[in-house]
């Protein structure tokens, strides 16, 4: 019911030739897949080649790290949702921990960006997730619904039925400790009972959540075939083209059953 959908947030790496490359392996790797959603998330300097690279392909759509709140003007180093628009970009990353973390972005700010995000009709893949520390308190259901409520805030059902979720353990970042399957899934479950509070039903069974923290290709197939894991985010290991090809397919074939 919900397609998969797998996706590689590249971050600060690949320059815009080491992109050509990356997607001429890649798509020949992927072949015809068109059971998953496949989202390339470059850094801004390499989106117009990524786009002259995936214009033909039917599964696999481009993606930026970051946008904007604001629609144009003072605001230097910045990218606003209509640039990306004109590079063929469907999806943006929001609300990432690296973003919240180390550039300050706050619940408030991130509601902005996402409003600004379907207003320029580019699909959020929203990010939330907890800190060991607050895990270790006790507060992942607390950190994960004040993050919902307040991303969301003045959303309705139809914007919010566009929007990835993508749930992020920021202690699972990088690191190479993934959360267990049995862990993501009850933050899965969790967040799709908040989205049911926020949403409706209806637009909750059809959201799509991606997990993201250390997926690599030993562990995206047992982490893919939990019930309300639709999806993953992946970092490091999508930085090589074949690793993150075999990536998909084991989706895939999780999904497949
Ligand atoms: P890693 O896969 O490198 O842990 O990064 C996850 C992530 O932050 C994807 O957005």
């Amino acid at each position: 019911m919900r397609k998969p959908i797998i996706a590689a947030n590249w971050k600060m790496n690949l320059t815009s030739s080491e992109t050509e490359s990356y997607l001429k392996t890649f798509l020949l790797e992927i072949g015809d897949e068109i059971d998953t959603e496949i989202v390339i998330i470059p850094p801004f300097t390499a989106l117009f080649k990524a786009s002259e690279h995936l214009s033909a392909s039917a599964s696999t759509k481009l993606g930026a790290q970051n946008m904007s709140q604001h629609r144009s003007g003072a605001f230097t180093g910045e990218i606003s949702a209509a640039m990306l628009r004109e590079l063929f970009v469907r999806y943006v990353v929001l609300g990432h921990s690296e973003r919240r973390q180390l550039f300050g972005e706050t619940d408030e700010i991130i509601n902005q960006k996402l409003h600004a995000a379907h207003d320029a009709t580019l699909k959020p893949i929203f990010c939330v997730g907890e800190t060991l520390a607050e895990r270790d308190a006790g507060q992942v259901e607390a950190v994960l619904s004040r993050q919902l409520h307040a991303g969301l805030a003045g959303m309705g059902e139809k914007e919010i039925h566009e929007i990835v979720v993508a749930y992020e353990p920021v202690w699972a970042i990088g690191t190479g400790r993934n959360a267990t399957p049995a862990q993501a899934q009850e933050a899965h479950a969790f967040i799709r009972k908040q989205l049911a509070e926020i949403a409706g039903q209806n637009v909750a069974d059809r959201v799509r959540i991606q997990y993201g923290g250390s997926v690599k290709t030993s562990n995206a197939a047992e982490l893919l075939a939990q019930p309300d894991i639709d999806g993953a985010l992946v970092g490091g290991a999508s930085l090589d083209p074949r690793d993150f090809a075999e990536i998909v397919k084991s989706a895939r074939a999780a999904k497949a059953g």
